[in-house]
């Protein structure tokens, strides 16, 4: 992108936008934000803050001048920091220079842009984090699956060496890359038939099945031996990390498969992991760590059984099957170019129907957690499929009924629905005293629906989020204002009445 700076003007501080893709900064820096405050409250001046007009923008506010029905939005490139502390003072307007004096088309733009805001930040400033740089090379990557930007290219662009950016990108890349026949060894061994398979991968099925039946992958011993990593021997074979994974672990008990993952087997029902293991699924809205899915299959199902993910996102519920050799079908409305064994499908509250033929052994349901991440969610679909995570209490509460009393008559006698899910209470800005449980939905709630829909619940097993992510800033301002956050998330296990 050429950058052509222009003169400083003055912008409104509301009409500015934070777009996260862009400015992908995970936690503003409240402490250099205070200082900010404070520095303008003696009457300090700030260089003027980077920012640019764009168009073909989903949130956009229409800030743009742009022809009615052009989504358009002034988004910032830089001074985050800046812009946050004059809203916290107060001060209706900021200087800024545009990038470009013209509107870009956001979507096409959008990587340019990224790189662009990366590009000042490196600089100066608050610098980006090694996790923010991480973030916006994984983030190009997925979005550039004819690897259009070479690692030296973003290394470059980034500021660090390009071995860090390899070892940071390898697993998507590898993944982009899986031929052909990887992909149709990864969905037969989730259980797909030859004939969907050759649908999918389009190749004839004497073709798919000539390719399961004599693809060998006997060197994984050698290379480890040699010694080798996991991510190397995935490029080796053109395959996506869990597939290789899967692979070594071929055989095994499952007992022997958490070992050699590094998971410790927990046995107790709390199941603490501190983060999520970054091998297994895509980064995605609410992602749960692959560990929690592995000791549900652990302790509920038996190698070739059948999976069901109804809401899948980011994918680890079929990568953790095909680790523990269990089948598994896998939808969400969101299209995964990526990931083929992820069906795109709608659950319709209003045109309830069931994509699967052969009953499930075990339904791992991790839908949305009410309105949390609405956002996120609204940003993978669109308005004739909204996510359920946009409804209403009651919209939401229905759809859990309809979804449970339709999975129970497609069900076994023996089919476990693994439920999970976390007490949702209006308690982002409000005192504990204070809240009003008219808006909440919780646990028992949950409990109430699954009983009420035909299934009995024989397990509730804790597994909490990580409280880390919250600042000790943030922190304290809930404990001035006595807020009460919620870190519980429950997985409920239930079978048929
Ligand atoms: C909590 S996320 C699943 C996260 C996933 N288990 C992971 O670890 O990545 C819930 C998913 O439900 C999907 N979803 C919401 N409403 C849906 C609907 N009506 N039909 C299909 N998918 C839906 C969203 O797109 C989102 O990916």
């Amino acid at each position: 992108m050429d950058n052509i700076l222009l003169e400083p003007m003055e912008v409104h501080v509301s009409d500015l936008t934070w777009d996260q893709f862009i400015y992908p900064r995970e936690k503003k820096s409240e402490k250099t934000i205070d200082t900010y405050v404070e520095a303008l409250a003696i009457g300090a001046q700030f260089p003027p803050i980077k920012i640019q007009k764009v168009f073909n923008y989903a949130d956009g506010n229409g800030t743009t001048d742009l022809p009615a029905g052009r989504h358009g939005a002034t988004i910032i490139l830089d001074g985050i920091h800046r812009w946050s502390a004059f809203k916290e003072s107060g001060i209706a307007k900021i200087a800024a220079v545009e990038c470009k004096d013209k509107p870009l088309d956001y979507e096409k733009n959008k990587v340019a842009l990224l790189l662009e805001s990366a590009k000042y930040n490196i600089s100066h400033g608050d610098r980006l984090s090694p996790g923010d740089k991480k973030r916006i090379a994984r983030d190009i990557a997925s979005t550039d699956p004819e690897c259009k930007w070479t690692e030296s290219a973003l290394a470059e662009k980034l500021g660090v060496i390009q071995q860090t950016v390899n070892t940071w990108i390898s697993d998507i890349r590898a993944r982009h890359k899986a031929c052909r026949k990887t992909v149709i060894l990864r969905l037969s061994r989730l259980g797909w038939t030859q004939e969907k398979i050759s649908e999918t991968v389009k190749l004839s099925q004497n073709r798919v099945s000539e390719i399961i039946g004599n693809t060998n992958f006997g060197n994984i011993d050698i290379l480890l031996s040699q010694g080798h990593d996991m991510d190397y021997i995935s490029r080796h074979y053109q395959m996506d990390l869990a597939l290789a994974w899967a692979l070594r672990l071929e055989v095994m008990t499952d007992q022997g498969k958490f070992k050699e993952l590094g998971w410790g087997l927990r046995t107790w029902d709390q199941w603490n992991f501190n983060k999520c293991d970054e091998r297994f699924g895509d980064d995605w809205p609410g992602r749960i760590p692959a560990q929690l899915i592995a000791h549900t299959l652990f302790y509920f199902t038996k190698p070739g059984n059948l999976v069901l993910d109804p809401m899948a996102g980011g994918g680890v519920v079929p990568d953790v099957c095909l680790l523990f050799e269990r089948k598994c079908q896998s939808f969400d409305l969101a299209l995964r170019d990526n990931r083929p064994e992820i069906q795109r499908y709608y659950w319709d509250p209003q045109n309830w129907t069931w994509p699967v033929t052969k009953k499930p052994d075990l339904i791992f349901f991790d839908p949305p957690y009410f309105r949390k991440k609405e956002r996120e969610y609204e940003k993978k679909t669109n308005a004739e499929c909204p996510s359920i995570s946009s409804f209403t209490k009651e919209e939401y509460e229905s759809f859990l009924e309809g979804f449970l009393l339709l999975s129970k008559r497609k069900s076994k006698a023996i089919t476990r629905m693994a439920f999970l899910n976390a007490d949702w209470r209006d308690f982002e800005s409000t005192s504990a005293s204070k809240e009003n449980p008219v808006n909440s939905i919780t646990i028992f709630d949950y409990h109430r629906i699954l009983t009420k829909t035909g299934w009995k619940v024989t397990h509730r097993i804790e597994c909490p989020l990580s409280s880390e992510r919250i600042s000790g800033n943030q922190v304290q301002k809930m404990q001035d204002r006595r807020i009460l956050g919620t870190v519980g998330r429950t997985l409920l296990i239930a079978k048929r009445s």
